[in-house]
């Protein structure tokens, strides 16, 4: 039994790692996280003999393997709704993953209105002789879902459910509603800031590519906008030349970003004909 402990939990931190490394890579590139937190945890083997005895089966280590899908259980928790299938579609490409469930209780949410995406999938184990396959349970879904569910998960399992009060189910149904009505208010708020910044943030990644002093402009860009996460090449480096050439528009849009939201940037009240903002002034210090 311990053999297996160790093999479901290699699998959930493996996906928890590779969770991790998505979310790093979206913050490096486009300077935002889209998962606020992640969980995970290993079936306790008490709860494991319960659900295989619900099914009507033998508790055995191999019909465990064969039929409980979550002994190992990843929960991504994301900001908005969008990022749920962006962190999911981010998942599905990677080769080693095989999909052998996918239920989307978001576009169908369960019958007292239980949201989330579920991925039941296949993830390899390396150990020192051998791969072993292992299949693991991930929830992915917002906070909003997820403050729904750790709450309705909390009434459900403490309460007798024969002596809930008259109308408490239709009254989780309904507040499930309202919450998924907020969640997509909470993204459509979230969508226009990001529209409403789009074109200065261009505007100020222009400047600076236009620039004739751009290699100027970007240390100084990285010395104020960068995360402290971000290495930056020593300018006195061999690879100075190379590395002082203008950077990928990839690199720079997240420090725009930051430059804008700094106020370091002062715009021209016209605006030009392609309806960007022309920018007077940058101030580095
Ligand atoms: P099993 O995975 O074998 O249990 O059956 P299934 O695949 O039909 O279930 P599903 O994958 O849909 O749901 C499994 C997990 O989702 C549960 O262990 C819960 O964590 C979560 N879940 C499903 N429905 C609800 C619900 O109504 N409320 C809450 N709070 N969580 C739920
Ligand atoms: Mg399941």
């Amino acid at each position: 039994f311990l053999v297996m402990r160790n093999l479901y939990e290699a699998a959930a931190r493996q996906l928890t790692l590779k969770f991790e490394i998505l979310n790093d890579e979206f913050s490096v590139l486009y300077a935002r996280n889209p998962i606020h937190h992640i969980e995970s945890r290993v079936k306790t083997p008490e709860s494991i003999a319960a659900k295989l005895m619900k099914k009507g089966m033998p508790v055995s280590i191999e019909t465990a393997r064969e039929h409980v899908n979550d002994i190992a259980g990843v929960r991504v928790v994301c900001s908005y709704i969008d990022d749920v299938y962006r962190v999911a579609e981010m998942l599905e490409r990677q080769k080693d993953i095989e999909i052998v469930k996918r239920q989307d209780y978001i576009k169908t949410p369960n019958y007292n209105g239980y949201r989330s995406l579920h991925l039941d999938i296949r993830v390899p184990v390396y150990l020192s002789d051998r791969t072993e396959y292992v299949v693991a349970e991930i929830q992915i879904r917002t906070i909003a879902m997820d403050f729904w569910a750790s709450l309705e998960h909390d009434i459900r399992y403490k309460a007798d459910k024969s002596r809930l009060p008259e109308g408490i189910n239709e009254e989780m149904l309904a507040v499930s509603g309202k919450i998924a009505d907020i969640d997509r208010q909470m993204q459509d708020m979230y969508l226009r800031i990001r529209a409403a910044e789009a074109p200065f943030v261009y505007a100020v990644y222009s400047a600076i590519s236009a620039s004739s002093r751009s290699r100027i402009a970007w240390s100084a860009l990285q010395k104020y906008a960068l995360s402290p996460r971000t290495s930056v090449i020593p300018a006195r480096s061999k690879y100075r030349r190379t590395f002082s050439l203008m950077p990928q528009q990839a690199t720079v849009l997240p420090c725009a970003r930051r430059l804008w939201h700094s106020s370091r940037i002062a715009c021209a009240p016209d605006t030009s004909t392609l309806g960007m903002p022309r920018i007077e002034r940058i101030t580095w210090s």
